[in-house]
Order: structure tokens, then sequence, then C-alpha cells
């Protein structure tokens, strides 16, 4: 969700590494972009609305220069317009800035009576205006940044410039993302680790209540209290292919195609007893779990209850981050509190740890992004190690937290005496092997079946149990990318209400991994098929009430969620492609959630 970039080194192709920074950024969701950099010392700003490409058009390349910040909007306060996009400026300031500032309507009326113009609609050209305006007052822009800070409330990653000091740039943060980084002759900022990879992969994390003062030659940072204070170096351990598309149409194909190998690496830390009891004996001591995420982290959540309340019969409780944060909760000190998310960013995320914090309950991180918010705040993380995912739809974190989740539930299952210990081990290996069965599925073509459902205004997807958590992920993913409506339901609820929608030829896709309610489901299909609908069922048996009958491999049910996911990632996939759908940016999404 939006994306930052800062510049400042000895060679004077700012301009190319600003572009190049946004385009490392694209996958986070924007509709307008801008830049701002020094030239025969003046700011000059160039913005304009929609993509890249746009900027690109009204940008000269030959233009040298050693200074600059570029920003990508993804249109909160104000609509997607060539104002409203960022930089923005006011007297000698220029800044960009991701976030929300939520107080900006009062701040807004209290420097009009000061006189100063607004010309956009956004909540960020406050920011401007007001370091503007401690800056022309104290003469001092440490000063005016920390003055700026007190007053503005909400959430901020922020980059400034100012058209006095022409060899800086500043920046702060709070609630939103932002690293520095260095090599031997440059200084960089950026939302995400993408942008600097050209440069380098060494980066540090600015935090919060501190300033980052960037030039070519060195980055200071200071506290609160504004003294220079020391910082970790950390080391981007992908390389700059992980986020290149290589031989894939998209960036999203390809991760799907990674899955396999994700989980093979992923359990070469988890495949024994001792090591399981190593990395997740900390998680016998809680007597109930509850699980916290947005989106597909949600879902993943939703598949973790039914399996740790039947595999490992402990009680667990799923929560969408933005209603959690704001109800009341009964965690108490028997209670683990799970955040999962890709990013470890997300706004509402966030806000639900911190408020459990403040309760002193124990927090666990099931987090993909290394020293992101919620890994360094919640009291432990495990890391999915699945890359960086640059498709905004997640296919492959997706599946990472999965695997992290049927991990810690066998592991459960085993401590608690459901799971024997031949069981786990043969899980364990079945695990392991799992890279041969998801070869199968990816060996396979589902383009017949998205030509069969790509002309559909509605899809309905339907299963019980962990089937409706995979259907619920199903039916995200579709609807993400391809744009055609379509809703998940736990196929017995059906009849009480929703079913009068189904009309002659509707496509309904079915998921049935779970021996026990086999019959079930199939009554539920059977149920949609005398009111017309067109049947794809996901199975591991043979559906002769199907219209298409999917076969995944009849491996331990614990897994099948993790085949019959992938193979709805396909499907939604192949739909998106027939309907020329821009996959990996998908209208109005952002890849990090970083507003409420
Ligand atoms: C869907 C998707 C979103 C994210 C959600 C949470 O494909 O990607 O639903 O799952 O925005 O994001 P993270 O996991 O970064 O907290």
């Amino acid at each position: 969700m939006c994306g930052i970039v800062g510049y400042i080194g000895k060679e004077k192709n700012a301009l190319n590494i600003l572009i190049n920074g946004l385009k490392a950024l694209e996958y986070r969701g924007y509709d307008s972009a801008g830049i701002a950099y020094f030239n025969k010392n003046k700011i000059i700003t160039i913005k304009e609305k929609g993509k890249i490409e746009e900027l690109e058009k009204i940008i000269d390349y030959s233009i040298e220069s050693n200074i600059g910040i570029a920003h990508t909007r993804w249109a909160t306060c104000g609509d997607a317009t060539k104002i409203n996009a960022h930089p923005h400026s006011c007297g000698k300031i220029t800044i960009v800035h991701n976030g929300i500032i939520e107080n900006y309507d009062d701040l807004k009326e209290q420097v009009k009576k000061d006189n100063y113009k607004l010309i956009s609609e956004t909540d960020s050209e406050i920011i401007a205006v007001l370091l503007n305006k401690y800056y022309e007052e104290y003469n001092d822009i440490i000063k005016a940044i920390v003055k700026t800070k007190q007053i503005i409330k909400g959430s901020y990653a922020i980059a400034i410039i100012c058209a006095d000091i022409q060899d800086k740039i500043y920046a702060i943060r709070k609630d939103s993302p932002l690293i520095v980084a260095k090599n031997e002759n440059a200084s960089f900022i950026a939302s995400d680790v993408p942008a600097i990879l050209n440069y380098t992969n060494k980066y540090m994390i600015l935090n919060e209540n501190e300033i980052a003062i960037l030039t070519n030659e060195n980055i200071v940072f200071l506290n609160d209290s504004l003294q220079p204070i020391k910082k970790k170096i950390l080391t981007f351990e992908g390389n700059t292919i992980d986020a290149q598309k290589g031989h894939f149409k998209h960036f999203m194909l390809k991760e799907i195609f990674e899955e396999k190998d994700i989980i093979k690496n992923l359990i070469k830390k988890y495949n024994t007893i001792e090591k399981l009891e190593k990395k997740l004996g900390f998680l016998t001591k809680y007597d109930n779990i509850t699980i916290i995420g947005c989106g597909s982290a949600y879902h993943v959540g939703i598949i973790a209850k039914y399996l740790l309340e039947e595999y490992a019969n402990i009680p667990v409780n799923v929560e969408i981050a933005s209603e959690f944060r704001y109800k009341n909760n009964f965690l108490n000190k028997k209670s683990l509190a799970i955040f999962i998310s890709q990013s470890g960013e997300t706004a509402d995320t966030l806000a639900s740890l911190r408020k459990i914090k403040i309760k002193s309950v124990d927090t666990l991180g099931i987090i993909n992004v290394q020293e992101s918010s919620i890994a360094r705040e919640a009291d432990k993380v495990i890391y999915t190690e699945a890359g960086p995912e640059i498709a905004v739809a997640t296919t492959k974190a997706f599946i990472a937290q999965l695997i992290i989740m049927i991990l810690i539930t066998i592991y459960l299952g085993y401590k608690n005496n459901i799971i024997t210990r031949d069981l786990l081990i043969e899980l364990l290996t079945n695990i392991n092997n799992l890279d041969k069965y998801l070869n199968q599925i990816l060996n396979n073509s589902y383009k017949e079946i998205a030509k069969k459902i790509y002309q559909a205004q509605n899809i309905f997807f339907l299963g019980r149990n962990i089937d409706y958590g995979i259907a619920l992920e199903g039916s995200l993913k579709l609807k993400e990318i391809s744009y055609i409506h379509s809703e998940a339901y736990p196929a017995g609820e059906l009849k009480h209400g929703t079913i009068s929608l189904i009309e002659e030829n509707m496509p309904v896709i079915s998921i049935i991994t779970k021996d026990n309610i086999f019959d079930k489901t199939i009554s539920n299909i059977k149920e949609t098929k005398a009111r017309g609908s067109f049947n794809i069922v996901i199975s591991n048996k043979e559906v002769n009430d199907s219209d298409v009958n999917i076969l995944i491999p009849n491996i331990n049910s614990i897994l099948q969620p993790i085949l019959a996911i992938v193979i709805l990632q396909i499907i939604s996939y192949e739909t998106a492609n027939l309907k020329g759908c821009d996959i990996d940016k998908p209208r109005n999404l952002a890849k990090s959630v970083t507003v409420e």
C-alpha cells in the first residue's frame, strides 16, 4: 500500500534509481506516482495519475540529479488524481507519505487560519504545510520535524527534502514500514527491500520515534531525545531473482510454482520430534488459542481452528483483526494469541497485537517478512520463509502459513496423545513428499475449467469443516484477481436462504477432503444440481453427481487442504488470465494494508 523510495548518492542518475525503485514496489498497489528531485538548486516535482509508465512519459532521464524522493500512492483521502499524487510541497519543504493522518481535518482548519492554502484533498499535504510552518519558525529542520511529529496523529512513513538543504533526506515513521540502506556510493530509503536490491542487500529498520538523516556519505539515526543511535544491519536472504518473474507470465504463477520448494525447505527445520520439541515446545502450556488475521491469513486461521480442535483437542477462536481490535475479548494467562500475517505490517493485525500485549497475554507471530513490525513486537515469531511475495494475491505465503499451522497441530496432537508417534512421523514424511503430489497438480492444465467459468457472473464455493476454510480462500482468490463475484458457504448452510440464488448453469465449486462428511457434502451438491447448477467438485474420491470432478491424490486428510488450495489457486489464475485481468496488481488492492 503506497511505496516510498529515496536516493542520495554520488552518481547523478537519481531519476533512474527512483523510478526503478518505484517499479520494484509496484506490487504494493497504487493509482498514481510521482518524484521530486534537486536540479539546479531547485526542487522539481513531477507526478501523474495512473501507472508509473504514465509518469515516465513526462520524465526527462537526461536530467542529472543526485538526490530525490519518489512515491506510488494508493488513494485513501481524496481521489486518484494528479493533484492528490505525491510528492506534496509547501514553501521549502517537499514530502512523500504513506499512512493516514487521522487529525488532518482539524489541522487543515488550523493552518487555514494562518493563511496556508491547501491544494489537494489529501491528508498528506498537511505534513508539508506543518513542516514548512515550523521550519520558518525555528529555522531548524530537525526542530520542525520533532514539532510536526508531536502534532500529527495516525500512521506514517515520511521522507522529507528541504530546498535549503541539498545534501540530506530526512525520514520518520510510525505504524508504517520504512527501511534505510547504504552502499559505498549512496544512501537509500524504501518501503520495502525489493526497491534497493539492485544496490545492496544490507538494510536497517527505521523504528518509531526515530529520525533518519541520509547523506551520500552516511546515515545518522537519532532517537526520541535526538541522540545518535547505532542500528542493527540486516541482510536480505533472498536475491534480486526472487523479485523477478523469470520465464513466468505473472508473479502469481511463479509463486504458485515455488510452493513445493518452500514446503521442502520449511519441513527440513521441523522433520524430527526433537526439532519439533525445540521449535514448538513452548506451545504446550496453553489451554486455548485465538488466531487473528485479515483476508487470507484469517482463512488460514479458520482452517487451523478445524485442524487444532480435531487433531489436538484445543479450543480455538478465530478473529478478523479489524473486528477484534474494537471488541471485548476473554483471553487470559492460559491463552495464546497467534497473529498470522505475510507482511507483518497489516495495520489491523498490528493494532490487535498491541491491544493484547497490554493484557499481558502471550503472543506468537506467524510472519513472512523478517523484522517486520509484528515479527518484532510479538513475544515469539515463527517465520514462514516463503521469500518475497510480489503478486498482490497471496499464494505461497498462504501455503507456508498453512504448513506452519499443520506442524503446530500435529505436534500438539502428539503431545496431547491424539496423534501417535508413528502417525506423527508418517505425517512429517508425507509433508516432505508433498512436492511429488504438487508436481502432479502443477503438471495438469486447469484451462478447460477456467473456460467453463470465466464468463460467469456469480460462483459459489462450498465445503464443510476444513473444506469450508478452503472454500473461503478459493472464493477470495477468484474474486480478487478475476473480478467474478463469488461466495463461500458452509455446504450445509446454503439451504437456509442463499440457495435461492442458484440459477441454471451457475458454477458451484465444492471441496470434499474429509471422509466423515463426504456423503453430507454430496447431499448439498445434489441440492444445487437439482436447481440447475454446474458442479465442479474437488475431492479425494469420485463424485458421480459432478459435472467436472478433479481428484486430489489420496494422502493423509490433514494434508489434503494443501493440495485442494493449490488447485483452486491455479483455477483462479487461469480464469483471470482468460479474462485478461491485471493478475499481479488487481484493481483497488494493495499488498501491504498499512491503514485501517
Ligand atoms: C488475499 C490477500 C489478503 C491478505 C491480507 C492480510 O490474497 O493477500 O487478503 O491476506 O491483506 O495481509 P497480511 O498477511 O500481510 O497481514
